[in-house]
């Protein structure tokens, strides 16, 4: 046995490649905020990266829905459907999660469709509002191409969903038809909606200076509140002021964008998903991902023999064994102690790691959703800065930035410093953005039709 070598000093330089200058940062900017401008423009759209898509939502929530709503919200980690009550002064909520199982995932749109109707089903029995006619919102998290609220084709799948039939259609038929195929329910879909656009909409319900929604989870995009007649794309004739635009800014980087910052591991990432070449940005920042970053740089720098004596496990050099989860909670240690990053070490069958090993994972964790948190938050400040507005809050929801320990401080730091000054901006958790938000695009649809009746 040799003397404990600190390899430290030498990870620390290989992870170098992970730290963003402000100058790049803001290069990132540029090019951000010109993908997002052809994104909105007539002319520049169709072979534009970052889509801005139009979410046909054009009023937000006052605070005065009311009413007894479903809502379908599939493309996080879990499918769930929900009933929603809206009253005067509360919120009431049921909720239940779904499994999507792999070779649904992977399989066809009809069976993931009539897996859809019959958890759906199974729903309304259990909470006796099987024969109902209700109204129902559909959060659909994944790039959709709106032609009106209630019609939306599907562009790409994204987060490991492939099922066959469904990009290039209508995702509110491909769910109608189930319900159809089944006889059983009648039921009114109202509207489907994005994720992010729920959490803005959901947050927007309790605090009106919210102009944005964000998503930091198992994917990543944003919406913000954009002038109608800077959305070159409409065509829906006269029309009120503000837009939401989903901007699937996923997507940035797909052209190269990013290439300029991208690393060995990115492209491997990349490589090795069911979509090589799509949603770049997103496999820079989202927890899908994060984890199996971490990971391709700890294999790298155990076989240049800086960590765990140049010995791992199969389990270590296995795709995909170590979760997003695991960064949040290494990185909740107080500095100097490893009581989480031992855990994980001993699951992963790491348990020959000494304290220096588990100070570089640590490292490597750090410096991963760092850079994530900046990408994040040279994302939000273009759109803060384009949208000029004195005060916005951002709503936000999603497991990475709801369980990393320092994502939102990492973000509140980098913003202020990449916003043109004057500007301000709050951050705010939202609650379950993407089950009330669905409720409420039902809740304002059918306001709006009792309005013109
Ligand atoms: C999808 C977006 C979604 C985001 C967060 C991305 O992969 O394309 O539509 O909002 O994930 O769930």
């Amino acid at each position: 046995m040799g003397m404990a070598i600190n390899n430290l000093p030498q990870i620390r330089e290989e992870c170098e490649i992970f730290q963003w200058s402000d100058k790049q940062l803001r290069e990132v900017m540029v090019r951000l905020h010109s993908a997002i401008e052809k994104g909105l423009g007539r002319d520049t759209h169709e072979s534009s990266i970052v889509k801005c898509w139009l979410s046909y939502i054009q009023d937000l929530p006052n605070g005065k829905e009311r009413g007894k709503f479903l809502a379908l919200d599939l493309g996080g980690t879990n499918f769930r459907v929900l009933i929603i009550n809206l009253g005067d002064n509360h919120f009431d909520m049921q909720s239940k999660i779904y499994a999507i199982p792999q070779h649904i995932m992977t399989g066809t749109g009809i069976a993931l469709f009539d897996h859809i109707a019959e958890c759906l089903a199974n729903f309304m029995k259990e909470h006796g509002v099987y024969e109902e006619r209700l109204a129902l919102g559909f959060t659909f998290s994944f790039p959709l191409k709106q032609l009106g609220l209630t019609k939306g084709i599907l562009q790409r799948w994204t987060k490991g969903f492939s099922c066959s039939g469904v990009v290039g259609t209508d995702v509110v038929q491909g769910l109608k038809d189930a319900i159809a195929r089944r006889g059983d329910l009648s039921l009114s879909v109202m509207g489907i909606l994005n994720d992010a656009t729920g959490t803005l909409l959901s947050c927007a319900h309790k605090e009106r200076h919210c102009k944005i929604g964000l998503i930091i989870g198992t994917g990543s995009n944003a919406c913000y509140v954009e002038k109608t007649e800077a959305c070159e794309t409409f065509e829906g004739g006269l029309s009120k002021q503000d837009m939401v635009v989903n901007t699937e800014w996923g997507a940035f980087g797909d052209d190269g964008a990013l290439d300029f910052v991208r690393t060995e591991f990115d492209r491997e990432i990349d490589q090795h998903s069911v979509n090589p070449g799509k949603q770049i940005q997103e496999k820079m920042i989202s927890g899908m991902y994060l984890g199996e970053l971490v990971r391709l740089a700890l294999v790298k720098f155990t076989r240049m023999g800086l960590l765990f004596g140049g010995r791992g496990s199969d389990l270590f050099f296995q795709r995909g064994s170590f979760y997003t989860k695991y960064v949040s909670e290494i990185e909740s240690d107080k500095p100097g102690d490893f009581t989480s990053c031992m855990e994980v070490l001993e699951e992963l069958g790491l348990s020959h790691a000494t304290e220096a090993d588990m100070a570089g994972v640590r490292h490597v964790c750090e410096c991963v959703s760092r850079r994530a948190a900046h990408l994040v938050s040279a994302g939000l400040a273009v759109l803060l800065n384009k949208m000029g507005e004195p005060r916005v809050t951002v709503g936000i929801d999603g497991s990475v930035y709801r369980f990393h320990p320092h994502f939102h401080a990492l973000m509140c730091e980098k913003i202020a410093q990449l916003i043109r000054p004057g500007l301000q901006f709050d951050l705010m958790l939202s609650e379950d953005g993407s089950g009330r938000g669905a409720a409420l695009v039902a809740a304002v649809a059918c306001r709006e039709i009792q309005k013109a009746t």
